[in-house]
């Protein structure tokens, strides 16, 4: 085995000028926005150094990226996707909006489950539909009798993001069964943001929600962003069920010009050559999230975090400390910057969300910062 790939030194890493490494001072360990400290993989920088070379800076040509996804689809999932199925779009966030902007009206409701990734309330509210809250259970699982109240309802959509961000629960294919089967009865338009599909802990099943019954009608908006760590590339995929068609067509044509050719290209090398480059930086994140689990109990008792099978993030409940603002007092006075948890949810004030796309050494100098403070 050669060297981990989480294993960049802070003196790489603070060559970066990517908003992870420039928000905060120099002094402050930075686990918070969902960058992750890895080198690019190489045959992904091969392709953009040759891009380089070639001067090949014009607008993208072609279907390579909805062709290599659906390969890596079919490869690591069965999930048989139709090239007609596929549409290649500017980023994920911008795919979603795409999707709700022909899917809903001005005025309508759009259901979400918080604690949640903060630009979800965005492209609901910042468009003028209205968010409904169906808050994910004390287990972080979907919260399916809530859920069918509030679909009952029918809102224009629900758009769940799968896995969660921030706490990495991996949704089984019965709870994604139920709620695509809800949408479909009570004409709601499931919309499924899966960026973080690759990102699963050793051995567990991640299953889209295109493959369960009632998929067909499902949208799901992904991109090989968050799992190769290329959001310097601005490239994503709208991929539509098998009855999804009508949705596919109308959205807005320059949504689908939106991606750029070095990101197709940085995205398509990922697809093709970094599946096992994948799979091996899961295991050292999930060996990261036993790290911090045993170092949390050690170090900052009370303080509680279930792992999520899923993601690269920990989503850590801190009310135990009695501090005030934890993710400021951790930053202020630990030199340690998280997400604070109220980005996610007003209800969330005392969480943090970390990122472990990170080393071990720096969870652990994480965590001997988070004590620091309280020290
Ligand atoms: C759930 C989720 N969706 C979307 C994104 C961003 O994707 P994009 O930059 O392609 O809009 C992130 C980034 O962290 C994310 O966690």
């Amino acid at each position: 085995m050669g060297m981990p790939i989480l294993s960049l030194t802070e003196a790489e890493l603070r060559n970066r000028t990517s908003l992870k490494w420039r928000t905060y001072d120099p002094d402050v360990l930075p686990l918070w926005v969902a960058e992750m400290d890895v080198a690019m993989h190489p045959a992904v920088a091969d392709a953009v150094a040759a891009a380089a070379r070639n001067g090949d800076t014009g607008y993208p040509h072609g279907r390579d990226y909805a062709e290599a996804f659906a390969a890596m689809a079919q490869a690591t999932w069965g999930l048989e996707l139709a090239p007609p199925q596929i549409r290649q779009s500017g980023d994920v966030m911008n795919g979603i909006l795409a999707v709700l902007s022909v899917t809903s009206a001005p005025g309508d409701a759009v259901v979400i489950n918080p604690p949640i990734y903060p630009p979800f309330r965005q492209v609901i509210s910042g468009y003028g539909r209205r968010i409904v809250e169906v808050p994910l259970t004390d287990g972080a699982r979907l919260d399916l009798p809530a859920l069918e109240a509030a679909l009952a309802d029918r809102p224009a959509a629900y758009l769940l993001c799968s896995p969660h961000n921030p706490h990495g629960t991996v949704h089984t294919a019965e709870e994604l069964a139920t709620v695509a089967g809800l949408c479909a009865e009570y004409g709601v338009q499931l919309v499924v943001d899966e960026i973080h599909a690759r990102l699963v802990d050793p051995g567990v099943r991640f299953v889209s929600a295109l493959s369960v019954p009632g998929g067909e009608n499902a949208i799901v908006v992904t991109s090989a962003g968050k799992a190769w760590n290329l959001a310097a590339f601005k490239a994503g995929l709208i991929i539509g069920g098998a009855d999804a068609g009508s949705v596919l067509r109308r959205l807005p044509p320059l949504a689908l010009q939106a991606m750029g050719h070095w990101a197709a290209i940085a995205h398509t090398a990922a697809m093709r050559h970094a599946q096992e480059w994948v799979d091996e930086v899961s295991s050292e994140i999930a060996a990261n999230k036993r790290l911090l689990a045993r170092l949390l109990e050690e170090h900052l008792p009370g303080t509680v975090y279930r792992p999520g099978e899923g993601t690269y993030l920990a989503w850590v409940d801190c009310s135990a400390l009695g501090l005030d603002d934890p993710a400021r007092a951790f930053l202020e006075r630990g030199r340690v910057a998280f997400s604070p948890g109220v980005n996610f949810s007003s209800d969330h004030r005392q969480w943090v969300r970390i990122n472990l796309a990170t080393s071990p050494e720096f969870v652990t100098e994480a965590v001997r910062r988070m004590a620091a403070t309280l020290g």
